[in-house]
């Protein structure tokens, strides 16, 4: 059945998408939101798994785990026996026959579950690399795609008292048709990468809820609570203890209540990550989250944190611990990858180029560091195709879903680096649409580079930034593009002058402690001509007009099988500020000084 899209009435600004999948759709369910805060129980750990290079396991249809019955009977593959795998965690980095696997490996965990009458039983997936079908007991509940938004399965008529049976088949295959598509520049981890949990709910629940300050505002909230289940009329309440805010409606007919309050917030920001405990409670269920309120906007050539000029002063990080050279999944990982962005000076992260595990979200907040939210709409997307762009639309809506809350998310990017075409600009402006009823609280853009160089000028002349709160544009001045004057003489035409832009990545490669030839030439990969690229970058931002934000590219070298170079490359980007090994290159204290003279409130 198609995953129907059932689009709720617009309420108080926010129009609510939600791809209800019935029982028996073979799609996956939108994620319930907050899981941390909710009676879960952890799947992770070792998981028994099949590898299946050539499919095989689809016609043995694995997943049954038959079993010979007559002395004459043999069956070709078993579970039992075989390697076990860490979830989460990308299959790639665990084993050495798995390095570069790109198919379909097949999970299997047995766990024991007795659910009382009137309660309900998901398994929830933090992510999954990249397409999955997952099977309870030998039976498909159904299948997602997209290797990094969350989704569920509802298993309350399927799961059995004691023991069950889960069956992941994971693939993870590029495709052309894909969001990514077949090309892109970061390692194609695959697996069960992010935490699985069994989450128990009441039999009437609280599935969802938007508790954030309206657009402008500094005092009042406007949003949603979903109350989901056989009684879905019920009176809800929001308190915030620390405020003293009691703020009490009812669930209509479709289970939504309308929240709108005002209260004297302490403001989040980057100096003061301010975070509320918040109670969301219906009659039957009770969550409980932290949550910071701020106000962001564009307003003429700047961006105002809490109606103040703020600059960005970023950094792009990919998902991945370059320690373990694997997918980063934990709040370790996460502590490592943030704590080098706040030693640099910066006040955001670009989460390149997909939506991170929410660990990386929800310490970020904590450590007030502003999040760039991206789903990987990345360079070559067949556009014309629909169900590319339903897939498009669906990891929006899965990003905002899991994110909406996260006061520290300021940006929702909905692409990066993409063609111009009439099939690219018509999907991305209905994505850009969409994405702004769902929520009109944040910033969003997408991220363009066909920007033209020529005697020194820079003609910024996509049309498609007209659609945009922010210009976001990727320019590799002195790496891929070298100078055609000064940098401080560059001259700047852009396309629209009445918003802020951003430059959403700069750089260049180099390899840590390289002496492999003359400083002054790229081909060295010398660390010299990586910090020379950081000074003539800082000396050219002083001539981009409406400059709101800078974002270099990137914190850390991360592994890509394109970077061929066996000296200098070996399967890894060289661009980071960081060594593989963090070690700090001489380009890091050049940002970091800039960073230092940037003024917060510029
Ligand atoms: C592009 C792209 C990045 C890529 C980088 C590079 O701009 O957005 O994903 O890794 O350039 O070439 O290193």
């Amino acid at each position: 059945m198609k995953n129907r899209l059932i689009v709720l009435p617009v309420i108080w600004g926010v129009l609510i998408f939600s791809n209800i999948s019935g029982p028996n759709s073979i799609f996956a369910q939108s994620a319930m939101t907050n899981v941390s805060a909710r009676h879960c129980t952890s799947l992770d750990g070792k998981w028994e798994v099949i590898i299946d290079p050539t499919g095989a396991g689809d016609w043995r249809q694995v997943w049954q785990e038959r079993k010979p019955e007559k002395k004459t009977d043999f069956i070709e593959y078993s579970f039992e026996g075989g390697p076990l795998l860490n979830v989460p965690g990308d299959f790639n980095s665990q084993m050495t026959e798995l390095k570069y696997f790109e198919g379909t490996v097949w999970y299997k965990k047995i766990f024991n579950y007795n659910l009382n009458k009137s309660r309900r039983l998901f398994i929830h997936f933090g992510a999954i690399n990249c397409i999955s079908n997952v099977y309870l007991n030998g039976n498909l509940l159904g299948k997602h795609e997209g290797g990094f938004t969350p989704f569920q399965f509802e298993i309350t008529n399927a799961v059995q008292k004691g023991g069950n049976t889960i069956v992941v088949r994971v693939n993870n295959q590029r495709l052309k048709d894909g969001i990514p598509g077949l090309g892109y520049d970061w390692f194609n981890y695959g697996g069960i990468t992010r935490d699985v949990n069994l989450i128990e709910t009441d039999n009437t629940y609280i599935s969802d809820y938007f508790i954030q300050l309206k657009k402008h505002s500094s005092s009042e909230v406007l949003g949603w609570v979903k109350v989901t289940g056989a009684h879905f009329q019920q009176n809800v309440e929001i308190m915030i203890p620390e405020l003293n805010v009691h703020y009490k409606t009812k669930s209509n007919i479709e289970g939504l209540a309308e929240v709108k309050f005002s209260s004297r917030f302490e403001l989040w920001s980057p100096e003061n990550p301010r975070l509320y405990k918040i109670i969301v409670q219906c009659e039957t269920d009770t969550v409980i989250d932290n949550i910071g309120f701020r106000s962001i906007e564009a307003k003429g050539s700047k961006i105002l944190l809490n109606g103040k000029p703020v600059f960005l002063k970023g950094i792009n990080v990919h998902e991945e611990n370059p320690l373990r050279a694997a997918r980063a999944f934990s709040e370790s990982d996460a502590l490592i990858l943030l704590t080098w962005a706040k030693e640099l000076g910066c006040n955001m992260v670009r989460l390149a180029h997909y939506p991170h595990n929410e660990y990386m979200i929800r310490l970020a907040e904590k450590m007030g560091i502003m999040v760039w939210d991206e789903i990987p709409v990345y360079q070559q997307i067949e556009f014309s195709v629909p169900a590319v762009t339903d897939k498009m639309d669906l990891m929006m809506r899965e990003m905002v879903s899991r994110d909406k809350n996260r006061c520290g998310v300021i940006v929702w990017s909905l692409s990066n680096e993409t063609s111009s075409s009439s099939a690219r600009d018509n999907a991305l402006i209905n994505l850009t649409d969409k994405c702004r009823h769902l929520d009109s609280t944040r910033l969003i853009t997408s991220v363009i580079n066909d920007q033209n160089y020529k005697n020194n000028n820079v003609s910024v002349w996509d049309t498609l930034y007209r659609h945009f709160d922010i210009i976001s544009l990727n320019e590799y001045l002195g790496w891929y593009v070298p100078w055609q004057g000064r940098p401080g003489d560059v001259k700047w035409n852009l396309v629209c002058n009445d918003r802020p832009v951003v430059i959403s990545e700069f750089g260049g490669e180099a390899l840590y402690g390289s002496n492999y030839g003359p400083k002054d030439e790229a081909a060295s990969w010398s660390e010299e001509y990586q910090e020379q690229i950081y000074k003539d970058q800082i000396e050219m931002l002083k001539t981009v007009p409406n400059l709101s934000g800078i974002c270099p590219w990137l914190l850390v070298d991360y592994r890509s099988s394109g970077r061929m170079h066996p000296v200098y490359q070996n399967g890894w980007n060289r661009k980071g500020l960081i060594s593989d090994r963090g070690d700090k290159k001489k380009a890091w204290y050049i940002l970091k000084a800039y960073y230092e003279s940037v003024k917060n409130n510029y």
